[in-house]
């Protein structure tokens, strides 16, 4: 049974809650955080998952929400994890989806025909501010990190960052509710995943450069644990700068053409066989 979300922050009219274990952790799937975002009688879900962590995030929000009220399903980019279960929720609730102008042609393939006719909000690339109950979320641009049309979400009630898959750390569901308050010991979870899925170091330091003029409480993940309080956060923006990542690492030898072979029964790729020297 999943435990009860992660309160990340409450007061009488808002509250934000973490999913963090709905996917069975049998290893093929990676660990993804659910968000559950309500503000008086307004909810939204942030990138509400594939159809692994439908159901049970259906019913874990239905004892904190009433699904049939759901106003948005807000993705921060298009990927599997984050909204492959967009047919069911479309299905299940009158919710619009929220996401980049770039995926809104794309996005309905994930649904059966005529699904998201009238029900989703292309974002421009330069973002903007949603309506949500008495307050508004800021969808704030962060193209290339990794998607190409990639938003992250400011609430500033709660001054949570909300960074899709920006910050994310390989890591079970249960240790994913523990905040992250000293970067240096967390920096191994993050290191692998940034170097390759992040795009380049130059839009790293062109996001940082926007986001050191919020005022932000948490950091917050798609995968693994919150980053929380300004010395954490300030090192977070720090290792950002210096990070060489995605197209910074890749040169010539990252593209030719092929000589390994594919095992179909091992489904792993052996090496070509060195000429044998005479
Ligand atoms: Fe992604
Ligand atoms: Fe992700």
């Amino acid at each position: 049974m999943p435990q009860e979300p992660l309160e990340l922050y409450r007061d009488k009219n808002h509250a934000c809650l973490m999913f963090s274990d709905l996917v069975e952790e049998d290893g093929q799937a990676v660990q993804a955080n659910q968000f559950l975002i309500v503000d008086d009688d307004t909810g939204a879900i942030i990138d509400p998952g594939g159809n692994l962590a439908f159901n049970e995030l259906f019913m874990g929000m239905s004892k904190h929400f009433p699904p049939h009220k759901l106003s948005y399903l807000i993705a921060s980019h298009a990927d599997p994890d984050i909204i492959a279960s967009l047919d069911r929720w479309l299905s299940s609730t009158k919710a619009t989806l929220v996401i980049s102008r770039i995926w809104e042609r794309f996005a309905p393939h994930f649904t059966k025909l005529g699904k998201t006719e009238n029900r989703i909000i292309g974002v421009p690339d330069s973002g903007g501010r949603l309506p949500l109950g008495r307050h508004e979320l800021v969808l704030l641009p962060a193209h290339f990190m990794h998607s190409e049309g990639n938003f992250h979400f400011y609430d500033p009630v709660s001054r949570i960052l909300f960074t899709g898959d920006l910050g994310v750390s390989m890591t079970s569901g249960a240790d994913a509710r523990v905040p992250v308050t000293h970067l240096a010991p967390h920096i191994p979870r993050m290191e692998g995943f940034h170097r390759r899925y992040m795009v380049s170091n130059k839009i790293l330091r062109l996001w940082t450069r926007m986001a050191r003029q919020l005022d932000i409480a948490m950091v917050v993940p798609q995968h693994g644990a919150p980053i929380m309080g300004k010395p954490a956060i300030d090192d977070f923006f720090q290792w950002l700068d210096s990070l060489m990542c995605g197209i910074d690492l890749f040169d010539d030898r990252a593209y030719q053409i092929p000589t390994g072979h594919i095992d179909p029964v091992t489904r792993q790729v052996r090496p070509a066989l060195q000429a044998v020297r005479a």
